[in-house]
């Protein structure tokens, strides 16, 4: 376990609105901040943060907490992961206490330190004369490499050997679980543990704080697979990574350049343009998206020219609009990718390359127009049918007005009348968009409900009940006390959900503690969607005009004379049972003497 202590100075010193600060751009909205919310997409912002209690709240999705349940939902950690990463971004260290007896968990930072012990090792094998020999002159040579690149991108070479990596890892004190919980080995049939990246290019991955996150393997011959991954280890999410950006980030202030491939982005920083990066054998995803809006003004997208790569076009520039970045779509004539235009027209056929791309709607616009004859009026017909559905999903009224007259011009007819068009079509679509976003959230509040507090739905008036007793209890020291002081006579075994229950025992085991109760702490003991749940507890609280003890005692009333109701149907029925059992069985004897 983490002191105590310890976790009170991490909690003074990662300031709520600072810490989700770096996440989601915030805006002032009175006392409190808002955003748009990093847990779902939404356009206009339901993300608040509540400096005044410390704790965040999504009005959309239900996503709320302190600043530990945020870096949990954030960065997909635990409890005791999240305290760690945020006391790393405090400057302040844990002390090391093996769990004892308890199941050994591996921290992040030690798979850090792991990969970074490990990346040493594939250089070292990289630039030895013999064991590197084939993997230097494949990247030197045919890859044409320079040394500077090579050591700048960390790269290196894992030996063609089931242990040598293992071996060494172990020989530095590194401990099974943490080599296989950091996909560097492998447990075979036998229970032995083997390297899993061998005979392979070694690009390893780094995050933006300068941690190596994960690797990439290539092998050097037409071999399957291609490339190998690490997969989703405890420091590390593919959809939250990307390759590249550790450097990237310092020169993409303006304009980022998206690409599908390691030796694209390794090609485009060598060759100067130093605001490349690439997803790491995945499609980009909304985190990605979102991950990119907090370093860049707009996105070049830069996939190779075959149809998979045209068609992760489309994906990335939805998900990259939906976060409200401009896009702009390269196409690479004469080359699969970027690394071999490089390599083929030079650097400066590639500036002007970047110059010459063309937005997200031209891009969509002439591959409309590449699909149909617009010289025949069906074809023209066709096109103005998707161009008009086009225009009219886009957001802005101006980029609206601007892409109609390319289309009119384009198809050689009046602006009006595909203007009427769109016009109609928006309506359509507004109507739509309106109706789905309502029906998710109704979708998401009632799930969300369901899965904090299933019982709830059993007895909706207890539920009710329940929450405002703990609402007050939440907010209010004085209630607390009254509780904890049986001034007000109630006790857990009052509630009628598990969920309520075991709040109120969290709260009062809190309340009675030496050193009182404080939110945060409840973090330990509730999940990330339930801690969402105290802190919108807490919120319909605070709204409300009249938060006095009167509320909080009827409200305890309420709860005893419901669970005496329920106990009395429960006899009630039971009784009832009995009555109908024996009306049933003098029946049966009746019959039996008849006969
Ligand atoms: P490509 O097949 O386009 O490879 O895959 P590349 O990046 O151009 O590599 P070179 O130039 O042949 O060396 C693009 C990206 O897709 C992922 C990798 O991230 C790769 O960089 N990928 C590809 C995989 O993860 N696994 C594979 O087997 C293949
Ligand atoms: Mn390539």
């Amino acid at each position: 376990m983490i002191p105590k202590e310890i976790i009170e100075e991490i909690r003074y010193r990662c300031d709520i609105e600072d810490v989700i600060g770096s996440y989601v751009t915030l805006k002032r909205a009175g006392s409190n901040r808002n955003g748009l919310c990093p847990f779902h997409s939404e356009k206009t912002p339901s993300f608040t943060v509540f400096p005044g209690t410390k704790s965040f709240y999504c009005f959309g999705c239900g996503a709320g907490g302190d600043v530990i349940t945020f870096i949990q939902k954030m960065e997909n950690l635990d409890y005791v992961a999240a305290l760690e990463f945020l006391a790393t971004r405090a400057g302040i260290t844990i002390p090391n206490d093996p769990t004892p007896g308890g199941t050994p968990t591996v921290s992040r930072r030690r798979i850090y330190e792991m990969n970074l012990e490990a990346a040493k090792f594939f250089r070292a094998a990289l630039f030895d004369p013999v064991l590197g020999k084939e993997a230097m002159s494949y990247l030197a040579g045919h890859r044409r490499l320079t040394g500077a690149t090579i050591k700048r991108f960390g790269l290196g070479f894992a030996p063609n050997d089931f242990g040598m990596l293992t071996s060494h890892l172990k020989k530095a004190g590194y401990t099974e679980s943490e080599l296989i919980a950091g996909f560097l080995s492998k447990k075979s049939q036998r229970g032995t543990l083997f390297d899993l990246f061998r005979n392979r290019i070694i690009f390893p991955v780094i995050d933006t704080a300068g941690n190596i996150v994960a690797f990439g393997g290539r092998v050097m011959d037409d071999s399957k697979p291609k490339y190998l991954n690490s997969s989703d280890t405890p420091g590390f999410k593919k959809s939250r990574v990307l390759f590249g950006l550790n450097y990237a980030k310092d020169h993409c202030a303006e304009e980022l350049i998206l690409c599908e491939g390691y030796m694209d982005t390794i090609a485009m920083h060598a060759a100067g343009f130093e605001n490349a990066v690439a997803t790491l054998g995945t499609a980009i995803t909304a985190d990605h998206a979102r991950l990119i809006s907090r370093y860049t003004k707009r996105v070049i997208i830069n996939y190779d020219s075959d149809e998979a790569g045209q068609k992760a076009a489309d994906k990335a520039m939805q998900l990259l609009d939906e976060v409200g970045l401009p896009v702009r779509v390269l196409k690479l004539e004469g080359a699969k990718d970027a690394d071999e235009f490089i390599k083929k027209f030079g650097a400066d056929a590639f500036r002007s390359l970047l110059r010459s791309s063309s937005t997200a709607f031209d891009f969509k616009m002439d591959k409309i127009l590449a699909k149909y004859n617009t010289s025949a009026a069906e074809g023209k017909i066709r096109a103005a049918r998707e161009l008009t559905a086009l225009i009219a999903a886009t957001y802005s009224g101006v980029e609206r007005e601007l892409y109609l007259s390319a289309a009119a011009n384009k198809l050689g007819i009046s602006v009006e009348s595909l203007a009427n068009d769109v016009k109609r079509a928006r309506a359509k679509q507004v109507r739509e968009a309106r109706q789905k976003e309502s029906r998710d959230l109704q979708l998401t509040v009632r799930n969300f409900g369901d899965r904090v507090n299933p019982d709830a739905a059993k007895d909706p008036a207890a539920a009710a009940a329940e929450e405002i007793i703990l609402g007050l209890c939440l907010l209010f020291p004085e209630h607390r006390k009254l509780c904890a002081a049986g001034e007000i006579a109630l006790s857990s075994s009052d509630f009628f959900t598990e969920f309520g229950r075991r709040v109120y025992e969290a709260i009062m085991e809190a309340e009675r503690s030496e050193n009182g109760f404080s939110f945060s702490q409840l973090g330990e003991h509730f999940s990330p969607d339930e801690m969402g749940r105290l802190v919108r507890l807490q919120q319909d609280r605070q709204h409300l005009q009249n938060n006095s003890k009167e509320v909080l005692q009827d409200a305890a009333k309420s709860l005893h004379a419901l669970g005496a109701a329920r106990q009395a149907r429960a006899a009630g029925d039971w009784q009832s049972t009995l009555i109908a059992r024996r009306a049933m069985l003098k029946k049966k004897k009746d019959g039996n003497e008849k006969n």
